[in-house]
């Protein structure tokens, strides 16, 4: 029983055959989960930031070194994902290598990453929804987009939209893998059509001048009492670490290794496939911002103090081109569900992994025979 302790292969493989998860998952669904969980607000958001305070026009470069960083990650994830082809991800790999303790830390972190990872992503969903609700003139009161923790009126306070987009989405976890999939492959779809669209159009307002120079020089940006190394190479890899949030996500294929038809070979396809569909468009889309808009506009102490805070949707509507904002707002709260979905499904299969372990309850490891998933995992995990 000691900490240290190494499950065996042939453990993992006894746990494999009595697994009743459903095997619904082919390639293409894998790389739907990767792309639909790496692609949320963050390219929307970070590119003002990385432009104007690490990179300038060189954010592209930024977005490839970060990439390669994944890279890295995306293979050992992969080539561990061919050896054990199991619900878990990287708590799995942790307890088949290096032992239990380091299982049981690697597990928490995922809990970190996927169960609170998503109570943000609920937020920041329930914020861009507000902003759609508001183009449309319907505004919610504040006690209802509020937490309690943060609500500053007296009296009752929560964040619903938060709340009801997790219990939509628990309700389409709970029904099936294949269903879930079919409506993250939809959404993905969609997501990778509006960004395809921000390029393109983007693409008919850049003025190559912008590009010019392509890395400025390194110099120090000070603001107050703060200053900022910004520019030259080592801007590009500081851009790099502040738009990494941007890529996180590709691990979450991983976790659905059980309920893939071809793990061994579909899962290593998918991280690899949905990482590099999204670094191609993440540099397609900074170098249309920078074109579209000089990296220094986004100053927020300059002529546009708000560009920094929603960076492409502020350079359509410097283009004159404000309906592109209705399009980013759409597709970022349509994206973020399915973050959310993924991020939640990969968390159930955590509790899944640990359970079936002996490492959290055993409640966490019941599949329901219909549905073919972790039902009252998902509930409790919902709740
Ligand atoms: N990569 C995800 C995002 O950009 C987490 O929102």
């Amino acid at each position: 029983m000691s900490i240290w302790r190494v499950k065996p292969v042939s453990a993992f493989e006894a746990d494999m055959k009595k697994s009743t998860l459903k095997k619904v998952l082919g390639k293409w669904s894998l790389t739907a989960i990767g792309v639909g969980a790496i692609i949320g607000g963050g390219i929307f958001v970070l590119t003002g930031t990385g432009a104007y305070y690490h990179a300038g026009p060189a954010l592209a470069l930024s977005f490839i070194v970060a990439g390669i960083a994944c890279v890295f990650a995306a293979l050992c994830y992969s080539e561990f994902a061919s050896i054990l082809p199991v619900e878990g991800s990287a708590y799995a790999y942790a307890y088949g290598t290096i032992g239990e303790i380091f299982a049981w830390i690697i597990g928490w972190g995922l809990i970190l990453e996927y169960a609170m990872g998503s109570m943000t992503v609920a937020v920041s969903w329930s914020g861009y929804f507000n902003k759609l609700l508001k183009i449309f003139h319907i505004e919610l009161p504040d006690y209802l987009t509020s937490d309690p923790a943060s609500y500053t009126g007296e009296g009752f306070s929560m964040n619903l939209p938060a709340f009801l987009i997790v219990l939509f989405v628990i309700s389409i976890l709970v029904k099936g893998t294949k269903s879930a999939a079919k409506a993250n492959n939809m959404i993905v779809i969609m997501k990778v059509s509006a960004i395809i669209f921000v390029i393109i159009a983007g693409a008919f307002f850049i003025n190559t001048d912008n590009w010019s120079p392509f890395i400025p020089e390194a110099t120090q940006i000070i603001e107050k009492d703060t200053t900022h190394n910004a520019y030259g190479f080592s801007g590009i890899i500081s851009g790099a670490a502040a738009i990494f949030f941007a890529y996180v996500g590709f691990d979450a294929v991983s976790t659905q290794a059980g309920e893939a038809i071809n793990p061994k070979k579909d899962v290593p396809f998918a991280i690899i496939a949905s990482l590099l569909i999204c670094t191609t468009l993440y540099i397609l889309v900074s170098l249309v911002l920078t074109g579209m808009m000089n990296y220094q506009d986004f100053n927020p102490l300059g002529k546009y103090p708000d560009a920094i805070k929603a960076p492409v949707a502020y350079a359509f509507d410097i283009a004159g081109q404000g309906w592109a904002g209705l399009i980013i707002t759409i597709a970022a709260t349509v994206g973020l569900i399915s973050v959310l979905m993924v991020m939640i499904m990969g968390q159930s299969r955590i509790f899944l992994g640990m359970s079936k372990d002996g490492l959290i309850p055993k409640v966490f490891s019941n599949v329901n025979p219909i549905s073919g998933t972790p039902k009252t995992n998902l509930l409790i995990l919902g709740g």
